[in-house]
């Protein structure tokens, strides 16, 4: 365990696996939108479905790994990285960090003015508009979080580990709260939050479920 890491790696059931912190970014990074483009379709692979399905991962996953590496899990096994947490423990803080550190940059990668198929389009819109959590979400539950398996690694036990370690690691930092969004056709996802604990507490403009625990 490192003295950095209160919480330390865990070594779930899961032959030869193990769900290591992740402070080797920007090493981890590569892999973290791997994953996040292979099970980007409500688990399945988005390669084939849009031009730029690396649009995802800018939004859901590599901001997250960059801001606040202490609280992402890489899961790895003999075949490599399989799978990853990322969060912030501070949603409002982070969408001010996006703001600043993070946006400028895909915005200029991603002009809105470029004929973009429409999945595209979708998630350039958001690059250049995204979402804002609300105010009161962001009080009650100030974390969010996002949770990708490969299918080799789902079902395992590995979605639990993952959780569990980032409620302990929040709880240890004072956090109250933690929510996710999770796409109403997911139906999978949502049930596995469900059954640790997370409830239904609005859907987005967008159709997206938002779904919420206490820490
Ligand atoms: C959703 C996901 C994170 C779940 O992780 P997982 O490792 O497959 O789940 P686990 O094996 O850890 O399951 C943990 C518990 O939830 C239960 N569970 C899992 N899916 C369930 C479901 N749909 N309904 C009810 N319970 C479920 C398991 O039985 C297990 O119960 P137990 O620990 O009490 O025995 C994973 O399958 C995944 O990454 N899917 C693809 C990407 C994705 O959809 N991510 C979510 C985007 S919002």
């Amino acid at each position: 365990m490192s003295r950095n890491d209160p919480v330390g790696p865990s070594r779930p059931a899961y032959s030869g696996c193990c769900a290591r912190p992740a402070p080797r970014h920007p090493a981890d990074r590569p892999a973290v939108e791997a994953i996040c483009i292979a099970t980007g379709d409500d688990g399945r692979d988005a390669r084939g479905l849009q031009a730029h399905p690396e649009l995802l991962a800018h939004l859901w996953a590599s901001p997250h790994l960059i801001a606040d590496p202490a609280l992402a899990t890489i899961v790895e096994d003999p075949h490599g990285p399989a799978g990853y947490l990322v969060a912030t423990a501070d949603t409002l803080d982070f969408e001010r960090w996006c703001e600043q550190h993070w946006w400028p940059a895909v915005r200029r990668q991603y002009p809105l003015d470029e004929a973009w198929g429409d999945r595209d389009r979708a998630l350039v819109e958001l690059v250049h508009a995204p979402e804002v959590s609300p105010a009161s979400l962001a009080a009650a539950y100030p974390a969010h979080l996002h949770i990708n398996l490969l299918p080799r690694a789902q079902g395992a036990g590995l979605g639990r580990v993952l959780i569990e370690r980032l409620l302990t690691q929040l709880r240890l930092r004072g956090v109250a709260g933690v929510h996710l969004g999770v796409s109403r056709t997911n139906a999978r996802a949502i049930g596995f939050y469900e059954h640790l604990g997370f409830e239904r507490h609005s859907v987005e403009a967008d159709g997206g479920l938002i779904m919420t625990r206490r820490v």
